[in-house]
């Protein structure tokens, strides 16, 4: 009679939770109210498999993982903890996406190591896998590190138009050592040196591919190298055949692709255009229309607008991040509400520098949640809005993403802060945003400006307010 392998029972039903627990997590992550529990669950899935693996996985002949090696990757694993978590309680809000791209080396890495050592163990996965996860793991990695130095001012940008066809010509040399070595006739050619000249190439092709891309896209090429880290560690997973590992990996790199194409579709661009554009580098789009006059206002008469009100929806930009005047912000919403007024603020999906850039800023000064409507539900009640106050925001408020053909906008959602009654818009002085173009919507006659740095502007705009 053939006995039930218990081990082998209760590890597949620990990954089958690990999976339940991943999708749980992911799902938790979509709201900025449940994502602290969901990151939770998430890695409690991870934990679990962890566990489960390296007590009950049995190698090939039947035998547990040996008790040094447990001991070896506990340690590591102890170390990687305490330098991550150190490294994620000490992390500034906006230096998040540099954090986002070590992470995103690190498991490219791991993965990338895994191939390495295991590419001719006839225990393991095909090779193409193998191979698969080496240059995905190398790119990620080596891409990773070049977004990192870029986003930490470390290292410039550097575009050449060679570089275009140094990664096309990278590629294609890539794919074609994969396909000789799959193939019969790499019989008796030295494999290693293969092995190793892929890698290289892969470390050089992510340096490249990274370099030349415009310092705010950054932010959708990490979301992109996210995603080869995840697509890396499933092959990793299938070089082992370990489920969790699997599904992790596919996880990680099906979200990260999904967030990758979000963030394109809201700035109404190709990936494509995005890793080969170089935009918004001063290039500002030619137009024929006639630019109107600036009008500013007073604080007093921004006060009595704001105040006497009945609806006023607050739009923040990547200005509002750089003067980090969201708790003033705050500040100004809660005096307004206590007043009377309807306040709202109208969240554009691609506001600021990073996905969800504005949630967790207005999360960290208290604004309730509800408050915060998003672009496709907030658009429809701008025209029944007394007062739109733009805080630190540009692109996503330009109409030239409406009617202006040549804009490199153009097409871009907006919000349509220029269908409301009024406009005070809260900027410095007249600087582009990231697009580098002009915006109409200064100019408006319903518009007025309201110029110095957003936290002062509103610091003063709040003491007037308690003074009426
Ligand atoms: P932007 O279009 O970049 O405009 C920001 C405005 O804030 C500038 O015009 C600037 O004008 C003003 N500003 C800067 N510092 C300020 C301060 N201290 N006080 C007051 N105003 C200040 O910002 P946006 O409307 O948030 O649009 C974001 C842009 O980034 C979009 O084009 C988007 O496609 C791009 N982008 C976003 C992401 C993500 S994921 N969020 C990723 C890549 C690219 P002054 O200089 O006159 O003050």
């Amino acid at each position: 009679m053939q006995t039930l392998d218990y081990g082998s029972i209760i590890l597949d039903f620990s990954y089958l939770i690990s999976a339940i627990l991943f999708i749980i997590g992911l799902k938790r992550l979509s709201h900025p109210e449940t994502a602290k529990k969901g990151n939770l669950f998430a890695a409690s899935g991870m934990l679990l498999a962890m566990i489960t693996t390296l007590i009950l996985h049995k190698n090939a002949s039947g035998g547990g993982i040996a008790l040094a090696n447990i001991i070896l990757i506990v340690v590591v694993i102890s170390i990687g903890t305490v330098v991550g978590s150190l490294m994620a309680r000490k992390v500034k809000m906006t230096a998040m996406p540099q954090l986002v791209s070590l992470f995103n080396a690190t498991g490219g890495a791991a993965s990338m190591l895994v191939a390495l050592m295991e590419f001719g163990n006839p225990n393991n996965s095909p090779v193409l896998v193998t191979l698969l996860g080496l240059v995905i793991g190398a790119i990620a990695f080596s891409g990773s590190i070049i977004a990192w130095g870029k986003l930490d001012g470390k290292i410039k940008t550097w575009y050449a138009r060679i570089f275009r066809y140094i990664n096309l010509f990278l590629l294609t040399l890539t794919v074609a050592i994969i396909v000789f070595m799959l193939l019969p006739v790499s019989e008796g050619v030295n494999v290693n040196v293969l092995l190793y000249t892929l890698l290289v190439i892969a470390l050089v092709y992510g340096v490249l591919f990274v370099m030349p891309i415009g310092g705010a896209d950054m932010p959708v090429v990490i979301s992109l190298l996210n995603s080869f880290t995840g697509i890396a560690a499933a092959m990793a997973g299938f070089i082992y055949k370990n489920q969790a590992m699997i599904l992790g990996g596919i996880f990680v790199g099906a979200a990260g692709m999904i967030l990758t194409i979000l963030m394109c579709r809201a700035m109404n661009r190709s990936l494509l255009n995005v890793i080969v554009g170089a935009f918004g580098g001063g290039a500002a789009a030619s137009s024929d229309k006639e630019v109107g006059t600036v009008k500013e206002i007073t604080l007093s008469d921004a006060a009595v607008l704001l105040n006497y009100a009945q609806k006023v929806v607050i739009v923040p930009g990547y200005g509002l991040a750089a003067a980090q005047a969201q708790h003033v912000c705050s500040e100004l919403d809660k005096l307004l509400t206590d007043s009377g007024v309807e306040v709202k603020y109208a969240i554009h999906p691609v506001a600021g520098r990073m996905p969800g850039h504005m949630n967790v800023l207005l999360a960290e000064a208290d604004v309730p949640y509800e408050k915060l409507e998003e672009m496709e539900r907030i658009n429809p009640e701008m025209p029944n809005t007394d007062v739109v106050v733009v805080i630190g925001a540009n692109d996503v408020v330009n109409p030239a993403a409406i009617d202006e053909p040549s804009s490199p906008i153009y097409g871009m959602p907006i919000i349509n802060a220029h269908e409301a009654k009024r406009i005070i818009v809260l900027k410095r002085g007249m600087g582009k945003g990231y697009a580098a173009i002009e915006n109409y919507l200064f100019y408006n006659d319903k518009t007025n400006m309201l110029f110095g740095n957003a936290k002062d502007s509103l610091q003063k705009l709040v003491s007037e307010i308690k003074n009426l």
